[in-house]
């Protein structure tokens, strides 16, 4: 199990840890070479970012969090860069370039976002 950084809140561990099951399976789908079930799971993972980062930015703007426009631009950049690379895959379905992608680029960035933003987010709202 890929292990990500806890929050102190209880929503956003769970939707933290339903993305990070995604991505196990992506990754393992990756390894076994299988270009539908990796299709399947990258429509998958692009649902569920969105649910993700939406359901996010309804708390902070529900508790009126005062980083809410820095934390949500963060999301947008993601957004956009996953949406271009989205895009990509549909068009050439290269494994191996969704496996790059997750290793190189999408799993470090989870990872420091959730260290970085929404920590400090769950600090402030609460559980
Ligand atoms: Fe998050
Ligand atoms: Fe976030």
């Amino acid at each position: 199990m890929l292990e990500f950084p806890k929050v102190a809140n209880a929503i956003m561990n769970a939707l933290h840890e339903d993305e990070v099951e995604i991505i196990e399976e992506l990754l393992q789908a990756c390894k076994e070479g299988s270009v539908n079930r990796v299709d399947q799971l990258m429509d998958e993972l692009f649902q569920d970012m969105e649910i993700h980062f939406s359901t996010e930015e309804e708390m902070m703007r529900e508790f009126e969090f005062f980083a809410y426009p820095m934390h949500k631009a963060e999301h947008d950049s993601m957004r956009k860069e996953f949406k271009e690379f989205y895009t990509t895959w549909k068009e050439n379905k290269d494994v191996g370039r969704v496996e790059s992608f997750l290793k190189d680029r999408f799993i470090p960035w989870l990872l420091l976002h959730i260290a970085r933003w929404d920590s400090t987010t769950a600090m402030h709202l609460g559980d």
